[in-house]
């Protein structure tokens, strides 16, 4: 029985993140579009030069209509003809809309906002495979220096190891991987959406083995045995695990660095890496920007002064070997960027790519979905009581037969799986540190949730 769903949260809950996001947040990240585009333009042939007028025209009026809490349009059969899956936007509308921009879903209308933004660039033939984004990814990169260089010298050491013909005993094979995800998950940490304004002094104590000790205590609740137990109950020739992916950059890399974990050590066969089909929520991974990382992590000039240049040459050269063998892959699909919950990974969703990603997951042995936005969407954004169990507040994706490993740094109002009386705790603990809300400790990015299910609990 699926329990009843609890409201989601809105633009206009004065005590959600969602309130601050739409105002604040929001306003940023369409001003520095603006600027981006403008950058290129300087750059660019007089074409390109000339179609930019119209797409800065249109995100500034953009930015309007949020500002004045203009209602959100539906999409036009134009632009649906240039892009189909909109279509997806429009039906939600038309069944639980409309909407205006501060009173609306938060989920939905970020969303929506991001899909407006990427259809004004595409409508610009010049610009259409232009990514407004790339800009801020590749310079986060750069500035993650100092993490990407200690997990690249500590993998040529452990890589050696794992390759000798001595056998490594499974539980101490148990706790790399445990230490190799938890890198994987406070990778997350470092979100250009959130972290627009940081200095790279900001970013460093967000990264490296040092920030990820501090931060064990910070895991409210963690399966990470269930995810391990499962990886074994499978035949080694058949185990492969999926990433739904999150951020490019740093996180992308410590993504890659457990894959590496898990194929050299020969814990499972295969990888694949799924990825959005177009710039999204910022920082997210597209599949050409592993390309991108391939060339920075080989440009010597690209981390200035570094002292692990055989290790960066090492990691990245080992990744390509495992992609040409086709034991690590990367695909995409464009039911990660339309308006519906995760909840629709199920046979039923057959208009939006749902039932595809729905039967390829049904052998995967274990999906790894990464990040704040993709846990919102496991989760539907909804209000569940924090104590709520995670197979709960995934709806019927609890009985999907997807085994699902969700990690997640909270940076938004929803969660679930917490022990009971954690959320009361840190909203006195958040509140005694001087904020006003005690609510949005779990919007901070400081606590994770790491949260499995087998896909048979309903
Ligand atoms: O904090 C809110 C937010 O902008 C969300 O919209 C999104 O969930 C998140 O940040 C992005 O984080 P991540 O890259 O971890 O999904
Ligand atoms: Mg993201």
């Amino acid at each position: 029985m699926l329990a009843e769903t609890p409201p989601l949260y809105y633009n206009n809950d004065t005590d959600s993140f969602g309130y601050a996001t739409a105002r604040s947040r929001w306003p940023v990240i369409l001003k520095t579009a603006v600027h981006d585009v403008q950058l290129k333009a300087n750059e660019a042939h007089p074409l390109m030069k000339s179609q930019s007028v119209a797409i800065i025209t249109a995100i500034e009026n953009l930015l309007t209509q949020i500002e004045t809490n203009g209602p959100v349009e539906l999409f036009s059969q134009e632009d649906i003809n240039l892009i189909p899956d909109l279509q997806c936007f429009n039906d939600t509308i038309a069944k639980s809309g409309p909407y205006t921009w501060l009173d609306g879903p938060w989920l939905f209308t970020e969303c929506y906002l991001y899909r407006v933004l990427d259809l004004e660039i595409k409508k610009q033939s010049a610009w259409a495979n232009w990514d407004v984004f790339e800009r801020l990814k590749r310079n986060t990169f750069k500035s993650s220096s100092f993490g990407v260089e200690e997990i690249a010298g500590y993998y040529t050491k452990l890589s050696g190891e794992l390759k000798t013909d001595n056998e490594i005993p499974l539980e101490k094979l148990k706790l790399l991987f445990e230490d190799f995800v938890d890198t994987s998950l406070w990778g997350n940490a470092t979100d250009l959406s959130l972290l627009a304004n940081a200095t790279l002094e900001d970013i460093q104590s967000r990264q490296g083995s040092a920030a990820r000790a501090t931060s064990a205590k910070n895991i409210l609740c963690n399966d990470i045995q269930l995810a391990w137990d499962r990886l074994l109950s499978v035949p080694f020739e058949e185990r492969r695990v999926d990433f739904v992916l999150d951020n490019a950059g740093f996180e992308f890399y410590t993504d890659l660095a457990l894959t590496l974990f898990l194929l050299d050590s020969k814990l499972v066969s295969q990888v694949v890496f799924h990825c959005k089909t177009r710039p999204w929520m910022v920082s997210d991974t597209m599949v050409k920007d592993y390309k991108l990382w391939v060339h920075d992590m080989k440009d010597p000039t690209f981390f200035t002064g570094s002292k692990h240049r055989k290790d960066l040459n090492y990691f990245v050269e080992s990744i390509e070997k495992y992609h040409k063998q086709g034991k690590f892959n990367l695909v995409d699909s464009e039911f990660w960027t339309g308006s519906l919950d995760y909840w629709e990974l199920s046979q039923e969703e057959t208009k939006y790519g749902g039932a595809e990603l729905w039967k390829y997951f049904q052998d995967s042995t274990l999906v790894i979905v990464k990040g704040d936005l993709n846990y919102r969407k496991l989760t539907g954004d909804r209000k569940w009581v924090r104590s709520t169990p995670f197979n709960i507040a995934i709806n019927k994706l609890a009985g999907a037969g997807i085994h699902i490993l969700a990690l997640r740094t909270c940076k938004a109002d929803v969660c679930a799986g917490l022990p009971e009386g954690k959320d009361e705790e840190l909203c006195k603990l958040w509140e005694s540190e001087g904020h006003d809300i005690g609510g949005l400790w779990c919007s901070s990015g400081k606590w994770a949730v790491v949260s499995y299910t087998d896909g048979k609990s309903l």
